[in-house]
Parts: structure tokens; sequence; C-alpha cells
């Protein structure tokens, strides 16, 4: 049962010392599933991450006739019923707190031929679902959402679409991504232009699946009408998760840790850039490519950390840890600026504001942006901070107690399950002082 009271305690101080493979990334395992589902044939699926937000997608697929043998330890076996062999599920199809699950299944459903509703938890009834809905109303996809665009999402099936050429408002790959699956039903040709890279883990493995996509940037096209045929996938570690533990090993004393065989796609490794930019030691090792993605064992020892201006270029490239970088500027020398960065208003919550409060609880100079926030570094104390059921927020606010003089207590943590089950376990056995109590 979920303990939607979940909170942490963790204690001032500690070194961060170890070799670890945090679970798989959120973002391909989800893919996975889907583009699994949609092949013709059996599809196996190792590394997958066992989070609460992929077995939302799981369930779906289960729902629509799919299936789908685990996972266990990471691995799953998905008999795929090809493009058109879904079945029309029973009863809302419930995507939890998960963002990517609704968007890009939005895509999906509006090309089938029986009526679906898509739904979620409360923080995720609460996020704008029409930067998908609208251009997939001008694609021939019939889809109803509540006030302003909130979910449901209520689609309805046996719609003929046909490709767009679409401009993106927003540097999203959620919607890009739920296009190009709408386009796979579509007639004739869907091509989107991106405004800044985003993370192309869905072109990836479309590839992987045997489907033709045209890449030359800033545009990315496909046709309609093929078919994706089945694949076995090993997913790497998620440099979102690794993320807590290279910041923690950046800013705790006499640390060094490895993360291993994590995923270190060009479109991901903005967290790299910006702790190296600020002094962070990390160093890359072993580079290799692992079924279309690259990955690395990423080796970090403790530095001394200066406040920077975050290049607005690197906020698609590190957009789900602004959090953990926070945290980072913190610990840092002098004053990080963000901005650019008005989407972390829109992700589990608003990312900006729940960290703007738990950080002047702890003491740290912040002034809050509409479209980022200015940090000044220095010590900080311990106190009672609310994650507001945002898994990132919940495990930054953990890392931050390696710096703090006292100790801190994070409410709202369960969520923490969406995305990395065992951070708890990970953390302590790596050197944090935490302890998970509900
Ligand atoms: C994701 C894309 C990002 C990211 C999310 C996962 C994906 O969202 O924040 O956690 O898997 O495509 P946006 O593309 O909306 O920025």
């Amino acid at each position: 049962m979920k303990l939607s009271k979940a909170k942490f305690i963790v204690k001032a101080g500690g070194q961060i010392r170890g070799k670890l493979r945090v679970p798989g990334d959120k973002s391909i395992s989800h893919r996975a599933v889907m583009f699994g589902a949609l092949a013709s044939g059996d599809t196996k699926v190792t590394g997958l991450l066992e989070g609460e937000d992929v077995l939302a997608t799981v369930s779906a697929f289960r729902a629509m006739g799919v299936q789908i043998n685990g996972p266990k330890n990471g691995y799953l076996e998905i008999k795929g019923v090809g493009l058109n062999g879904l079945s029309a599920p029973n009863q809302a199809l419930d995507m939890g707190n998960s963002g990517t699950a609704m968007r890009l299944l939005s895509g999906i459903m509006a090309g089938q031929n029986f009526n679906s509703t898509l739904t979620g938890d409360e923080s995720l009834n609460k996020r704008p679902m029409s930067r998908v809905a609208e251009p997939l109303a001008t694609m021939g996809a019939m889809i109803n959402t509540e006030d302003k665009g909130r979910p449901p999402m209520v689609i309805t099936g046996s719609q003929q679409l046909t490709g767009i050429n679409y401009t993106l408002p927003v540097a999203s790959a959620q919607v890009k991504s739920a296009l190009l699956l709408a386009g796979l039903y579509a007639e004739g040709k869907t091509s989107i232009t991106e405004p800044a890279p985003t993370r192309d883990h869905t072109e990836r493995m479309l590839r992987g699946f045997g489907y033709g996509v045209d890449s030359d940037y800033p545009k990315i096209s496909l046709t309609g009408g093929g078919k994706l045929t089945a694949c076995d996938i090993d997913v790497p570690a998620d440099i979102s998760s690794a993320a807590f533990f290279i910041v923690a090993a950046t800013i705790a004393k006499d640390s060094e840790i490895v993360l291993e065989h994590v995923g270190i796609n060009p479109t991901r490794i903005g967290i790299l850039n910006i702790l190296i930019l600020m002094g962070a030691d990390i160093q890359i090792q072993n580079k290799r490519e692992v079924g279309g993605e690259p990955v690395a064992d990423i080796h970090v020892r403790s530095a001394k950390l200066k406040g920077i201006e975050i290049p607005e270029d690197q906020v698609p490239l590190a957009i789900d840890e602004f959090p953990v970088i926070f945290i980072a500027a913190a610990c840092a020398e002098g004053l990080t600026t963000l901005s650019g960065a008005e989407e972390l208003r829109v992700k589990e919550s608003d990312r900006i504001a729940a960290m703007a409060v738990g950080l002047k609880i702890l003491g740290v100079d912040v002034q809050e942006k509409t479209d980022g926030i200015i940090i000044r570094g220095g010590p900080y104390g311990g106190g009672k901070v609310d994650s507001v059921s945002d898994h990132r927020i919940a495990m930054a606010f953990a890392i931050a107690g390696l710096r703090a003089s006292g100790q801190i207590e994070i409410d709202n943590c369960a969520n923490v399950a969406t995305s990395f089950p065992n951070f708890v376990t990970l953390a302590r056995n790596c050197g944090l002082t935490i302890e998970s109590v509900s």
C-alpha cells in the first residue's frame, strides 16, 4: 500500500563512497513498453525501471489486451500485438503521476479505432495537456479535456489522422513523441520542428524497432503506415536518478563515487555540463553504446563549486535535474542564476516555487524569478521542508542533508517510488544517514 505521508529524516553531514547502479531510465522504460506492445513479435527488456510511473504504462497496455510478463528484476517480456492490435480498455486508463505516460499515450490513442480516457493522480490532473491535444486535433484527432486543457483526456477513436508539419512552441520531448506516435497512424508525413534539442529516445527507439525516422535538426519526420518489429532492449541506468548521487559526491567532503552503466545520451547530459561549469570533478569512463544509446560509468569526486549563470541552451538537456542542481548551487560559492526555465513550473509540481520555499526554510538566500531562480551559495541549516509530493524535490532535499548544519525532515515523499523505488537503500549504502518513516 502506498504511504502517502512517507517522510524522510536526514541527519546532517556524511561522506559519500561506493560504486552503484541506479535503476533504469524512466523515459526509455516507458518507450520500451509502448513500442514493444505496438510491435510485431516479442520484445524482451532488461534493466527496466520498476517505478510506479512505468508500471502505470504496463497496466495501461495490459488493459488493452497486451500480454506482458514481468517485470521481475528489471526483466520484462512483451508479446507485441502490432500497431492495430490493441483492444478497447473497459475503464479509464490511470497514468498515475506520469506526464510522459499520459502525453505519449494520447498520441497512440488518437490513432486507435476505439474510444479511451486517460486520467491521473491529483498532480497529473492539474498538468497542461493542450500542448498535445491541440496539435493532435490538427492531425484529425478528437480529444476533449477539462477546463484549461487539464486531464482527463477523453479520446474518440476511429478518426482518420493526417500528417502535419508542426513547430513546437515549447521544447518538449513529450509533445514531439506524442505527435510522432500519432504520425505512425497518420496518412502521409508528420514533421516536427524543435525550438531546441530535446531528448531523442523516441527517434532512436523507433529506428531500433525498424521504423524509418528522418532527423535533420531541427526537423524530425516520419511517414505513417509502416510497422514496428520487436527487438530486445537493454535500458541504461537513469542519469536523472544518478544526478542525486553525482551532486551528493560533489558537495560532501572527501567523497568519491562511481555510477555504473549510466545513459549519457547527449540530449540528457545538461546535469554534467552544468556541474562541470561549476567546477565539479566528473570523469566519464568506459564509454560504450548499448542498443542505440550511449552509456558510460561516471566517476565523481568532491569538489569546491562556484556559482554560474546557467547557459539557457542547457535547460532542456537538464530539465528534470534542476531540483538537485539548486542544491549544488546552495553549496557553491557566489550566485547561480537560472533563466528560461518556466517549464519547471508545470512539472510534477511547480519546481521553482517548491524548491524556493524549502531552500528558504533551510536559510539559503534565494530569489524566485518567473522563469528561474537566483541562489546565493553558503552555509545552511536544517529544518522541516515539504516535497509537495514531487519525487525529485524529495530526493534533492535528502541530498541537501550532506551539507546542512542540522537535521532535515522532508514531508510527502511517497512519490519517490514513481522514479527511484530503492533511493533510500542506495543512499544509505553510500553514506547518507537517511530514514524513511510513515
Ligand atoms: C520526458 C520529457 C521531459 C521530462 C520528463 C520525461 C520524456 O518532459 O521532463 O520527465 O520521457 O519524454 P518535456 O518533454 O515535457 O519537457
